[in-house]
């Protein structure tokens, strides 16, 4: 089959194309105006009047040294699945072992009843008790680090005040509540013998994980279902915490909660698809920022987009075709973007393949090259706006060199995604241009070490050690840490 290029397409979709990419294409001067602008909204964040990113503290006061030794538990209540592991931090420099169990997080479960989910996730941990350490109620409390990834005030690194579901999660009675008495009294009625040690926010796990074995580390991010990003403020930089005169240089991680970043709509780009997708949302009006990178949203863009062309526009695409699966809200996750973006057939058979198996619609060529552009276009945006976040922190915190961890499905399985961040960072802090091309970023982001695994662990030892240096900061409940 001859190949294809857009410019033999007809004239009606390549209006459309010019369109899209005029909605979609962000250029340096509006990535630096976003930068900007968020720089101010993570110092905001930090005041005591607040602003739209949380900036939460979260008592995580160091780094770990590499040196840290024991055996703890760590629970990760992700979007997909459930995950319990055992890790053992060794004797050797930054050594660690781990044995896991994942278990399916219903889907029910996250638009469901509370008391469900964490009976849900009692059993779950119990299950994995029993099968590696044998009879429960002959166990000592184990400490358990609590990866729970949404955005939660904490006074104490053992409380974790749910300020609102993200992801797509929607339980009535947590937002505004301590979700860790909830999840104790679970684990009380069913015996299972845990010490809550640390509640995590995975991005802070994946700033210590990468911190663990990369001394270089300074921000912690996912790119996952989520966005969010975690890096080391020091408490004379927190004035919302002024009132419990820390010294100025102790160190506190802050969990940025950057998926809320411009919430109030004053820069980001929005196209009439990130509109909707906000106004049919669980929660609209929160994590503008996310809705436009996350990986829950980038399939949802890309099915809205379509649908428009379909329904709305001259462009008459999949003509005579039936398009209801198409219609099913969420119904494409990024993973259909990233294999469309592989496709390494120039006449896109794998594309077509796709959308014959997965939607009922067989594009004719043309439309295959629509549908990869947009994909294109969707995928570059999400990374070239999460650039804007990486370079605020950074420039708020005056890091002309250092390493970021990052971690998640799009980070890790989109195509491009690295490159695409780190061109846009690169216009973003006008780096100068290599002389080797082997040469590292000055600013670069880097595959992180399991963050919600090996990261809780290591809090959970990094706060029992404090605890015992009798450093009792953001300490709820010292019973626990004995
Ligand atoms: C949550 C964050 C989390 C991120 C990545 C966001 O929706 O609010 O707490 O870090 O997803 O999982």
């Amino acid at each position: 089959m001859a190949v294809g290029s857009l410019a033999d397409a007809p004239k009606d979709l390549l209006s459309e194309i010019k369109h899209l990419e005029e909605l979609f294409t962000i250029d340096t001067a509006k990535l630096k105006e976003i930068s900007s602008h968020f720089e101010i909204e993570l110092e905001k964040g930090l005041s005591v009047e607040g602003g739209t990113i949380p900036m939460n503290p979260t008592w995580v006061m160091s780094y770990p040294t590499g040196h840290e030794t024991g055996t703890y538990l760590a629970l990760d209540m992700g979007g997909t699945n459930l995950r319990v592991c055992q890790v053992t931090l060794t004797e050797q420099k930054s050594g660690f072992d781990i044995i896991q169990s994942k278990y399916r997080m219903p889907e029910e479960l996250k638009t469901g009843d509370a008391e469900e989910l964490w009976e849900y996730i009692a059993d779950c941990l119990m299950q994995f008790i029993e099968t590696y350490y044998g009879d429960s109620t002959k166990l000592d409390k184990i400490p358990l680090g609590f990866t729970f990834s949404y955005p939660a005030t904490q006074n104490y690194i053992d409380e974790g005040i749910l300020q609102r579901w993200t992801k797509g999660f929607d339980i009535a009675g947590v937002e505004g509540h301590n979700v860790v008495p909830m999840f104790q009294a679970a684990l009380a009625r069913r015996g299972v013998p845990i010490k809550l040690s640390a509640l995590i926010n995975d991005t802070t796990g994946t700033l210590v994980a990468s911190g663990y074995t990369d001394p270089k580390m300074r921000i912690g991010c996912i790119f996952g279902t989520g966005c969010n990003a975690a890096y080391m403020e020091d408490c004379g930089s927190i004035p919302k915490l002024a009132y419990m005169n820390l010294p100025p240089d102790t160190p506190m991680a802050i969990n940025c909660e950057w998926g809320a970043f411009d919430n109030e709509h004053k820069v980001l780009p929005m196209t009439p698809y990130d509109i909707i997708i906000d106004k049919d949302s669980p929660r609209p009006g929160q994590q503008a920022f996310e809705k436009m990178i996350a990986g829950l949203y980038l399939g949802e863009i890309f099915r809205q987009i379509m649908v428009d062309l379909y329904d709305n526009n001259e462009a008459h695409i999949f003509a005579g075709q039936d398009i209801s699966k198409l219609r099913k809200p969420y119904s494409l996750d990024s993973s259909f973007l990233s294999a469309i973006e592989e496709d390494p057939f120039e006449n896109l058979s794998e594309t077509l393949g796709l959308f014959q198996d997965k939607l009922n619609i067989s594009p004719n060529l043309p439309e295959l090259e629509l549908i990869r552009r947009i994909c294109e276009l969707i995928g570059t945006r999400a990374a070239r706006l999460s650039a804007c976040g990486v370079a605020a922190i950074s420039r708020k915190k005056g890091y002309q060199s250092c390493h970021v961890g990052a971690d998640g499905t799009v980070f890790n399985k989109y195509p491009h995604f690295k490159a695409r961040v780190a061109a846009a960072l690169c216009e973003i802090l006008d780096w100068p241009d290599k002389t080797d091309p082997k040469e590292e970023d000055p600013i670069e982001i880097l595959a992180a070490e399991d963050g919600s695994g090996v990261g809780a662990a290591l809090i959970a030892a990094l706060t029992l050690q404090r605890v015992k240096d009798g450093n009792m900061h953001g300490i709820l409940h010292p019973e626990n840490f004995s």
